[in-house]
């Protein structure tokens, strides 16, 4: 029989845990608002978060962690080799991702390094639903080429189709046939960050894994948000609604070769990160690189302490009731963005809820950064702060070339435990405010950019 308080908890959006600390926000008022803005070049990357109330920017590193993370922190053992700590983690990975061989990273870029340098040289491709722009930026530092498979329904903001982060498995064939011979590497980002965060189906997974078989070309998953894409598919595909996420994270992980994950989204940590895999040899070279550029093998550029976390917080990011309650708060501030007059991609996903920017500032053409507009506007009007850059990806055409996409959106990620349904609703509050003036704005213009991941760096001005 059903539990109705349950179904009653669930919909009422209550948090599933309590407060024991708490931080607290502050709103800094309009004209220091404004002052704060123009002193941070209106970019995301230089405003102090003591002067942000609702920070948004991001969902990596930013979660709260819970009390049984807080109380591992003090069970770490330091010791340099072998540590308690690091058996700890390593058979909780091998537990929760299946893989036989755990190489901890400091984060998922420095994982990305390390599987880049070993399996990729100048000339070869890889390919993906989506990049996410570090493993883009590693990728393309080996010279090789980032190549991103996601459907088409992607651009498509209001199209509701359940997986819209999946790999467009007629462009996969199709860019296999075309370039097998250059193709190193499938990777299939769960869920798909770039792509409005949108889950990726386990039949998706398994048809991916069945082509790269096929090419005899390794298949990994970039696996952050894993935990967050099993709850989709318990939610979303047939089949599935009765199986457990650990069940349906095992299936996932058994079609890769190996993942690496920056345990800062669904390990619910705020650093670290890991490469798993079933390959030896492929294990003890990512081993060896890691003495050279994070540290010995069993802490990979991690405090102990910080491993112990990322072993509780693995079981904690898999827990259903967390990730029922995690997925409802970002599809209600979705709900609530919506109702404000944003257009938003529907359904939301795991990170946040991404807005189609173009939409909201129609008058402002690419030149006029209409995500800047947004960024600026979320401050000025509530002192909250989003990432809206323009994210530039190399797709496919139905011909096989390949060409160049910009997707333009802004990102309203939610910082894991952090925020409640309260703290949405003022954002949504603030949404309404910024798309009644969203007319007047007369755009920015690009002051400074550098070349390497240079939408971080950026610095800009009001125009006229
Ligand atoms: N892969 C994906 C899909 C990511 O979203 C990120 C980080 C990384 C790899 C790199 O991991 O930050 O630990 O080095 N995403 C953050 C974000 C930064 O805001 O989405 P990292």
């Amino acid at each position: 029989m059903a539990d109705l308080a349950k179904e009653m908890f669930l919909r009422s959006l209550a948090e599933p845990f309590k407060t024991k600390v708490v931080e607290t926000v502050r709103l800094p008022d309009r004209a220091d608002r404004t002052r704060l803005l123009a002193e941070a070049f209106y970019s995301p990357a230089y405003m102090n978060s003591a002067d942000v109330c609702i920070d948004l920017v991001t969902d990596s590193g930013t979660g709260a962690m819970s009390d049984e993370q807080w109380s591992a922190l003090m069970r770490g053992d330091e010791a340099y080799v072998r540590s308690r700590s690091f058996l700890a983690f390593e058979s909780t990975v091998q537990e929760v991702c299946g893989f036989r061989h755990v190489i901890p990273t400091h984060q998922g870029r420095a994982a990305e390094n390390i599987v880049m340098e070993l399996l990729l040289k100048p000339g070869d491709i890889v390919l993906s639903n989506t990049h996410f722009d570090t493993t883009k930026a590693h990728v393309e530092h080996r010279g090789a080429t980032a190549i991103d498979l996601v459907c088409d329904r992607l651009w498509r903001f209001q199209e509701p189709h359940p997986f819209k982060g999946n790999v467009d498995l007629e462009r996969l064939e199709l860019a296999l046939k075309r370039y097998h011979d250059r193709v190193r590497l499938i990777v299939v980002t769960v869920l798909n960050n770039m792509a409005c965060s949108s889950p990726v189906s386990m039949e998706n997974i398994r048809e991916t894994r069945s082509l790269a078989k096929q090419y005899d070309i390794p298949l990994f998953l970039d696996a952050c948000r894993f935990a967050e894409n099993a709850y989709f598919i318990k939610a979303r595909e047939t089949g599935y609604e009765t199986k457990s996420i650990p069940d349906i994270v095992s299936e996932m992980m058994s079609y890769a070769d190996g993942c690496w994950m920056s345990a800062k989204k669904d390990a619910l940590v705020n650093i670290g990160g890991f490469i798993a895999t079933n390959d030896q040899d492929f294990a003890r070279r990512c081993q060896e690189k890691l003495v050279l550029y994070e540290g010995f093998y069993t802490y990979g550029g991690l405090a102990r302490r910080d491993l112990e976390a990322i072993a509780v917080g693995l079981r904690e990011g898999t827990d259903e009731d967390y990730l029922a309650h995690r997925t409802s708060l970002v599809a209600y501030l979705g709900d609530r963005m919506e109702e404000a007059g944003l257009v938003v991609s529907k359904p939301t996903g795991g990170s946040g809820v991404f807005v189609d920017v173009q939409a909201l500032y129609p008058h402002l053409g690419p030149e006029k950064l209409p995500g800047i507009a947004l960024f600026s506007d979320f401050y000025i009007e509530g002192g909250i702060r989003v990432g809206a850059a323009p994210f530039s990806m190399l797709t496919l055409s139905s011909q096989g070339e390949i060409a160049e996409r910009i997707f333009q959106f802004a990102r309203f990620a939610i910082p894991r435990r952090v925020y409640g349904k309260a703290h949405m609703d003022y954002v949504a509050e603030v949404a309404r405010v910024v798309k009644a003036k969203a007319s007047l704005s007369a755009g920015y213009r690009l002051v400074e950019k550098p070349l390497v991941l240079g939408h971080f760096f950026a610095k800009f001005a009001p125009r006229g």
